[in-house]
């Protein structure tokens, strides 16, 4: 089979964003802007043999960074200074040793990121069937401001950038969207002839396309995808259409999305069938939503398990946690990296948890701490309760074995070990560790003292 070289160009510098990152690092929905352009390489690749590079430039140390340790695999190459974009895949040809060696190359800039491998499979078809020296996407635009008109001819086309139009070729609609498959001998015979002589004084890629050459155009109906990230608004363009793209997917697969305009969730959360999403949650990362499990309003939920049928009540934060079956959360519950929640345990408001690991039908229902911590099965630890598991250097730990009842506004200053089947009075604060079946009390005695609570009890003055 023949191969392909995909070269991203990713060499400008991207003032326009106007954000202290290189432009291919700009966040897009928990990634960053180039690695959507990376996806549909790797993805093109699947069904085809080849390689993927990218050219850096501005801030390249970061850039290639940030590519390695995603994608190990890609080869790299440095356009020193941006003189356009005919010089970046030069500097490709130079840089990448086996660049000329395969048979077509395909260019993709880093900052397309609606783009879909299918897309370049479309390209790819065509000009390996009709035996073409080079092919383009193009789109039509209501507005073509700032891209490249497509000047077709009775054979062919050229390309005519914004700057270098005259009156007449501004009015064209049909746009270059930057993305090209070329034959690799057709780009090496013709690219040292690319003069910078035009109004940015660029090199233009574009000028490979002339109209006396096997070259073709395709035009796409769904110009969308081809939206070029520029700046910020352009970037949350890209991110709501990505966003409503997971949530139609999701309820393609039945998961019960209340309000997709408002529910943010990351590419790589799973959904199962029958959860249902209320408005105004995030869900990020690689977060799994079991079936059935109920998510309300406003919840933050970052590399988490919610496991099927369990509830998470309104207002809570979720993260690197695992919620256990017809578990429920909330409202307002925090849970810290690491806390493991039984199946059919309850966390009620204002509870935070880190680092824990709670049995089956652990109850721990109101303002509450609980960190570094074991409870046992169906435990009921009471309002207010505290585990004091800093002593400002180091952090201790609670064990509390099962069917414990712990009274309110009890504290344990750990390390502690309470057995099964114990029993806390209220207001306690307990520091030795109890046996099973022990009750402890650990709280100054009350004293009444009838009649004196008039001397404490101050009256208004009613003259002021
Ligand atoms: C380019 C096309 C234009 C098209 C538009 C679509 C050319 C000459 N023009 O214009 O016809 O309609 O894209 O969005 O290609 N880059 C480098 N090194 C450089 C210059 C650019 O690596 O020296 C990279 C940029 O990082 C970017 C891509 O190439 O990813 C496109 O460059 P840009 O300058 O944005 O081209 P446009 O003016 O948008
Ligand atoms: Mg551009």
């Amino acid at each position: 089979m023949d191969s392909v070289g995909l070269v991203i160009l990713a060499g400008g510098e991207g003032k326009r964003l106007k954000l202290n990152i290189p432009k291919p690092l700009a966040p897009l929905r928990g990634k960053c802007l180039i690695d959507y352009s990376l996806e549909l390489c790797f993805n093109f690749l699947k069904d085809k043999k080849g390689e993927v590079s990218v050219v850096t430039g501005h801030r390249r140390e970061e850039v290639e960074n940030h590519i390695t340790n995603r994608y190990p695999k890609v080869h790299f190459a440095l356009q020193k200074n941006q003189l356009g974009t005919a010089d970046a895949l030069k500097s490709y040809f130079n840089d990448v040793s086996e660049a000329k060696k395969h048979k077509y190359t395909a260019v993709i800039c880093a900052d397309t990121p609606l783009l879909k491998a299918s897309d370049v499979d479309v390209l790819f078809e065509k000009l390996t069937k009709q035996n073409l020296a080079a092919i383009a996407a193009t789109f039509s635009i209501d507005t073509p401001k700032g891209y490249g008109r497509i000047v077709r001819a009775k054979k062919g086309f050229s390309i005519v950038e914004e700057k270098d139009s005259n009156a007449e070729q501004k009015l064209i609609n049909e746009v270059n969207s930057g993305l090209y498959i070329f034959k690799t001998d057709y780009v090496l015979q013709h690219i040292n002839q690319v003069q910078s002589t035009n109004a940015a004084s660029e090199f233009y890629l574009t000028d490979l396309f002339q109209s006396d050459r096997e070259v073709e155009a395709v035009l796409f109906e769904d110009g969308s995808r081809f939206l070029g990230v520029n700046d910020i608004y352009q970037l949350n363009v890209a991110g709501r259409k990505l966003n409503k793209d997971k949530a139609k997917s999701l309820m393609e697969n039945g998961v019960l999305v209340l309000d997709p305009s408002h529910t943010y969730v990351e590419d790589e959360v799973e959904v199962a069938a029958g959860a249902t999403l209320f408005p105004n949650i995030y869900l990020h990362g690689k977060t799994k939503i079991g079936e059935g499990a109920v998510i309300e309003a406003g919840c933050v939920i970052k590399s988490s398990q919610i496991e099927a049928h369990a509830t998470v009540k309104a207002y809570c934060y979720i993260e690197k946690s695992i919620v256990g079956k017809s578990a429920s959360i909330g409202p307002f519950a925090h849970l810290r990296a690491e806390s493991q929640i039984g199946p059919e345990a309850k966390i009620g408001n204002f509870v935070e948890t880190k680092k824990v690991k709670l049995a089956k039908g652990v109850k721990i229902s109101h303002l509450s701490y609980i960190g570094d911590a074991e409870v046992g099965e169906n435990s009921n630890l009471g309002c207010g309760f505290i585990t004091c598991n800093y002593d400002g250097a180091n952090k201790h730990k609670t064990v509390i074995g099962k069917d414990c009842f712990i009274g309110s506004d009890s504290q344990m200053i750990a390390p502690l070990n309470i057995g099964d089947e114990c029993y806390v009075a209220s207001g306690s604060t307990i520091n030795h560790d109890m046996p099973s079946g022990s009750f402890a009390i650990a709280r100054e005695r009350q004293q009444t003292k009838e009649g004196m609570a008039r001397r404490f009890i101050k009256k208004k003055d009613s003259s002021k």
